[in-house]
C-alpha cells in the first residue's frame, strides 16, 4: 500500500479537541484501506509552541510541514497570546501559510444535510440550495503589505497596512477559481468580489480577473461584486452568490465567516488552502501537498469543556484525502458518514447536533457516531 505522511498541527484552545476527532476518522479509514497508509505525527503550532519554545513556528514544526504529504491543523490563537503581544499565534499561521506558497484558500459553503436548514439564523427558503464556494487570495493583500505602528514618543500615534497586489498574484487565484468553475458540470459562475469604486488594489483586481477569464476562459461567465453589496446579498439572497466566490485575502476572510452561518453553524466549514489549483482525483492526478483546517478558530468561550463542532475539522480531513492524497474514495466515504450523523432520523439518519446547533451531544459523541458509520 502507498503511505503517506500528514503532519497534525492541533493548536490551541478547542483546536485539540476537534483535531483529535478528525484524527480518529482518519485512522479509521486508514486501517479499513488495503490501497493505503497514513502516518499521522503531531507537532507544536501556534499558542502552545510560543509556551514550550518562545515562537508560534518553530523550525522542526515548518520543516516537518515541509516534507509532509499534507497537513491537517485545528486553529491558533486565543486571550493568553493577546492583540498587544509582540509574538503572537496568528503570526505562525500567515509565515506557514507565506512559506508553503499556499495562496489559494478554498471554503465551500454548502448545507451538508437539508435538515440543518432549521438551524440557519436565515429562513429555510432562504437557505436552501445554497452552495456557495470561497475562493480566497491567502498569501498577498493587506495581510502582507508593509504595516506600521509609528512610535511618536511617548505612544504610537499613527498606524497603517498597505493593500498591495500584483498582477501575477491576481492571475494566479484567478485561474485558482476559473479551474473550480470548470471542474463542475455545467461550469459555476464566478462571482468576483472587490471594492473598485474606492480601493486602487480593487481596481487593479477586476481588470486583472476580466482579461484573466475573457482571454483564457471564454466559456466562463463571471460578474463584479462591490463587497458590501455582496455582503448584504449574503444574508438575502445568498442563492444569487451561488457558485464561486473569487475575492481577496481580507474580504475573504470575513466573507467566509459569514456566509459560514448560512449552512447553520461556523464549526461546520472546512477549508483546503493550495500552491496551486486542486487536481481532482484521477489518473492524471498530480498531488499538491496543502494545509487544511476548519475556517473557525480557537473559540475561547467555549474551549476545554468538549463541546466543539468538530465537523469543520472532520470535512477538512475528506478534503486533505481528495486534494493533496488523490484519495475519492475515503474522502466521499467521510462526506456521507458527516451527512448520515447531520441527517434527521426521516432522512434516514441520527440527528446529532452540537450545543452550537442547538443540541446536547459532545464532540466525541460527533466523533463516535461517524466512527461507527465508517465502520458499518
Ligand atoms: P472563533 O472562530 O474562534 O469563534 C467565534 C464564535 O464561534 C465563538 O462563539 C465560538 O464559540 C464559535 N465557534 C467557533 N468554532 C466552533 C466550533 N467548532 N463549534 C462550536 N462553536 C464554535 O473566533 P474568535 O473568537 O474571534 O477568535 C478566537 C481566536 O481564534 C483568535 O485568537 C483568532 O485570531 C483565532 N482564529 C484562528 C483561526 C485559525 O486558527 N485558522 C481562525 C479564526 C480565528
Ligand atoms: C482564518 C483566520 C486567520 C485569517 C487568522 C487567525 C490569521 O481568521 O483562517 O480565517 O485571518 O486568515
Ligand atoms: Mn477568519
Amino acid at each position: 500500500p502507498k503511505s503517506f505522511r500528514v503532519v497534525v498541527l492541533p493548536g490551541d484552545g478547542i483546536g485539540p479537541e476537534v483535531v483529535a476527532e478528525a484524527v480518529r476518522v482518519l485512522e479509521v479509514v486508514s486501517e479499513k484501506s488495503s490501497n493505503f497508509k497514513l502516518s499521522l505525527e503531531s507537532h507544536l503550532f501556534g499558542g502552545s509552541a510560543i509556551d514550550a519554545s518562545g515562537e508560534p513556528l518553530p523550525a522542526s514544526t515548518l520543516k516537518a510541514c515541509q516534507e509532509a504529504d499534507a497537513i491537517l491543523m485545528g486553529s491558533i490563537g486565543g486571550p493568553k497570546w493577546g492583540v498587544n503581544a509582540k509574538v503572537r499565534p496568528e503570526q505562525g499561521l500567515l509565515a506557514l501559510r507565506k512559506t508553503l506558497g499556499l495562496y489559494a484558500n478554498i471554503r465551500p459553503a454548502s448545507l451538508a444535510s437539508e435538515s440543518l436548514l432549521d438551524y440557519s439564523p436565515l429562513r429555510p427558503e432562504i437557505a436552501l440550495g445554497v452552495d456557495m464556494i470561497v475562493v480566497r487570495e491567502l498569501i498577498g493583500g493587506v495581510y502582507f503589505g508593509a504595516r506600521k505602528e509609528q512610535n511618536v514618543e511617548p505612544d504610537v500615534n499613527v498606524a497603517w497596512d498597505t493593500m498591495i497586489y500584483s498582477v501575477e498574484e491576481v492571475q494566479r487565484i484567478t485561474r485558482v477559481a476559473a479551474q473550480i468553475a470548470l471542474a463542475a458540470n455545467p461550469p459555476l459562475v464566478i462571482h468576483s468580489i472587490d471594492k473598485a469604486n474606492v480601493l486602487a488594489s480593487s481596481r487593479l483586481w477586476r481588470k486583472v480577473v476580466t482579461e484573466t477569464l475573457t482571454k483564457e476562459y471564454p466559456q466562463l461567465k463571471f460578474d463584479h461584486h462591490l463587497v458590501d453589496s455582496a455582503a448584504m446579498v449574503i444574508v438575502s439572497n445568498p442563492r444569487k452568490l451561488n457558485g464561486v466566490i473569487l475575492t481577496e485575502n481580507l474580504f475573504g476572510d470575513i466573507l467566509s465567516d459569514q456566509s459560514s452561518v448560512i449552512p447553520g453553524s461556523l464549526g461546520l466549514l472546512p477549508s483546503a488552502s493550495l500552491a496551486g489549483a486542486p487536481s481532482v482525483p484521477s489518473p492524471n492526478f498530480k498531488p499538491t501537498s496543502g494545509l487544511y483546517e476548519p475556517i473557525h478558530g480557537s473559540a475561547p468561550d467555549i474551549a476545554g469543556q468538549g463541546i466543539a463542532n468538530p465537523i469543520g475539522t472532520i470535512l477538512s480531513a475528506a478534503m486533505l484525502l481528495r486534494y493533496s492524497l488523490g484519495l475519492e474514495e475515503p474522502a466521499r466515504a467521510i462526506e456521507l458518514a458527516v451527512q448520515r450523523v447531520l441527517d434527521n432520523p426521516e432522512a434516514g439518519g441520527y440527528g446529532l447536533r452540537t450545543a452550537d446547533l442547538g443540541g446536547k451531544v459532545k464532540t466525541k459523541g460527533i466523533g463516535d457516531k461517524i466512527v461507527e458509520v465508517l465502520h458499518s
